[in-house]
């Protein structure tokens, strides 16, 4: 029989976990307090689904849709669900109260996950009955084009729910890993966080545009980075390896954690510096065409990948 999930939450995270697991066969409930969010996310699954099927990243984009039903209850969605997939707005309180509810409500036997990018659950389902099935399973946006979840227990989390979180996610198509310990921005955004924090500084001071900055990325760094991560990156930039590599450039890494980029970078006045250089903000509409360009590349580039993964 398929599975079914109980997706809360139909924003940008809700309705891309929706057609995540729609597109992987499985039966999906998505609900949210909101009728107007239910009828935008149909849209999007719809056009996204018919628009992955042009890169073969999805088929019977009919079918697919067909498995999504939009649900406004939230009691309604999550009965007899196998897993549940929370996507509300990042609110420590709002996370309390609703995971109280599903903990009422969904089958004990169901994996309870959260979409915080931030919140560490331990801070969220301390006072559950059902604590140890709750966990965070953190995607990316959109998680229908990017495949890797942080899976991050609190302290009471069994580790048989982080055996499921690996299992359901990969099951699905996606990255699942495993962050040992509760931490702060857990593994992705603290990576983000000390690149963006250092960038701020770089364009805040004068060294470079954020032109120029966005080509160290995309034509440097971000271009091995699409396909092997920073340690398999340095095993091949000296000639013994990772040991070879620390002992050739660590004083110079060395020397710039001696100086790292102060949290001040973050202050308003350094803010408006970065978007004075940035020049003027995109309108609303040119927001929306970016993001379907992005979406665009990213399916050709995730098609790219599989397709090169296949013929190694
Ligand atoms: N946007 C991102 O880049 C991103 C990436 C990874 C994780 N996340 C996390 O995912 C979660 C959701 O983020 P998002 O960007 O989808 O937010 P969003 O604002 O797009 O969506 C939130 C949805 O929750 C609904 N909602 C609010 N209160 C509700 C309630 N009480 N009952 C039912 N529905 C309710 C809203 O109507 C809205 O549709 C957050 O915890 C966020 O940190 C976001």
């Amino acid at each position: 029989m398929d599975k079914t999930i109980a997706v809360i939450g139909a924003g940008l995270i809700g309705r891309a976990w929706s057609t995540v697991f729609a597109r992987a066969g499985w039966q999906v409930r998505l609900t949210d307090n909101a009728t107007a969010q239910l009828d935008a996310a149909r849209d999007f699954i719809a056009a996204s689904l018919a628009e992955q099927v042009t890169h073969g990243l999805a088929n019977d984009p009919e079918a697919a849709l067909a498995r999504v039903a939009f649900v406004p209850e939230l009691r309604t969605a999550v009965a007899g669900v196998d897993w549940v997939q929370e996507n509300l707005p990042e609110v420590v309180e709002l996370k309390q109260a609703v995971f109280a509810e599903l903990d009422r409500h969904a089958p004990t036997s169901a994996v309870l996950a959260s979409s915080t990018s931030a919140i560490p659950a331990s801070r969220f389902t301390g006072a559950l009955a059902g604590r140890a099935r709750c966990i965070v399973a953190h995607p990316v946006n959109p998680p229908h084009l990017v495949p890797i979840v942080e899976l991050c227990g609190a302290p009471w989390t069994a580790p048989e729910t982080v055996a499921r979180a690996l299992a359901v996610y990969a099951e699905v198509g996606q990255v699942p890993i495993v962050v040992r310990k509760e931490l702060d921005g857990f593994i992705l955004n603290r990576l983000q966080g000390a690149l963006l924090t250092e960038a701020m500084r770089l364009v805040g001071e004068g060294y470079v545009s954020p032109d120029d900055l966005d080509k160290t990325v995309r034509d440097g760094l971000g271009l091995r980075w699409a396909f092997m991560g920073p340690f398999a990156t340095i095993e091949l930039n000296a000639p013994g390896g990772v040991a070879d590599y620390c002992a050739r450039y660590s004083d110079f890494y060395r020397r710039l954690a001696a100086n790292p980029a102060p949290a001040s970078v973050w202050d308003e006045a350094n803010a408006k510096r970065v978007g004075d250089a940035l020049g003027t903000p995109h309108s609303q509409a040119q927001r929306d065409a970016r993001t379907r360009w992005r979406d665009r590349r990213l399916m050709a580039l995730v098609a790219h990948k599989r397709q090169q993964d296949q013929s190694e």
